[in-house]
């Protein structure tokens, strides 16, 4: 069961909420996700209190460099893929995470200080592969996209990356406010009340496709016994 980590060093960038998407959508198709929740400001964690029983999506709070591998290996059986939530902040915790992925994202707003955070990540990646040859596939994710507009940042953002050949997903994670609602609500983006949060269904579709174009790099397979269910 793969490993996929969120990591951008540069704080507010959209890790968590990218997270929260990702889980959500998967867990309604029926996979079973475990969250590893790394950031010391328990985002995560706090969401799945709120939310109470979420189906197909465990939380692992107090997560840290010591017992990170040992999460992994004691969740095993009952997980179909898990997600790493890092702090946004250079830590001790990034380069075991990265090391553990299978797929490292990278969530970039369309602006020069969320892409020199992703830059860090990006120069922590090559290293790992030059000096231990050790290769994770990785690629950026573009978050907080203006759904009508195309800034003038964005547009350097995405002719910098398109330069370092850097991998961008295609699938932009647009600025809603049922992404922003979903930790205040708790639950998911199927359990919002559709007449309180405007375009909670453009909201779903971008989930969709987001984890879609994931599964296309980071192919899930369900668990035996759920999938003979
Ligand atoms: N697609 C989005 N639409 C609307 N609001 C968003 C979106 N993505 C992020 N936000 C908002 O931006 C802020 C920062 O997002 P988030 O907490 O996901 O970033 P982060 O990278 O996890 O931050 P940190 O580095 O502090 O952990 C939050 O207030 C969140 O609600
Ligand atoms: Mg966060």
């Amino acid at each position: 069961m793969p490993v996929i980590t969120f990591a951008n060093t540069k704080g507010g960038a959209g890790k968590t909420t990218a997270v929260l998407i990702l889980a959500g959508e998967l867990a309604r198709q029926g996979y079973r996700i475990t969250i590893l929740d790394a950031d010391p400001q328990h985002w995560i964690s706090r969401w799945h209190e709120l939310s109470g029983d979420v189906p197909n999506i465990s939380v692992i709070s107090y997560v840290t460099m010591a017992s990170i591998q040992q999460h992994i290996e004691e969740n095993r059986a009952h997980t179909d893929c898990f997600i790493i939530d890092l702090p946004g902040a250079r830590n001790p915790l990034l380069a075991t995470a990265l090391g553990l992925s299978d797929h490292v994202l990278i969530p970039i707003q369309g602006c020069a200080m969320d892409a020199r955070g992703g830059a860090q990540v990006l120069e922590l990646l090559q290293y790992l592969s030059e000096k231990a040859k050790i290769d994770i596939p990785h690629s950026v994710v573009l978050t907080r996209v203006n759904s009508l507009v195309t800034t003038r940042a964005l547009l350097s953002v995405k002719m910098l990356l398109a330069e370092k050949q850097v991998h961008v997903l295609g699938t932009p994670i647009v600025e809603r406010s049922a992404f922003r609602d979903i930790f205040d609500c708790g639950g998911t983006l199927y359990s919002m009340d559709p007449h309180r949060v405007s375009n909670l269904d453009k909201a779903q579709e971008n989930a969709r496709q987001f984890a879609d174009e994931m599964m296309r790099y980071v192919p899930l397979r369900m668990g035996a016994r759920r999938r003979a269910a």
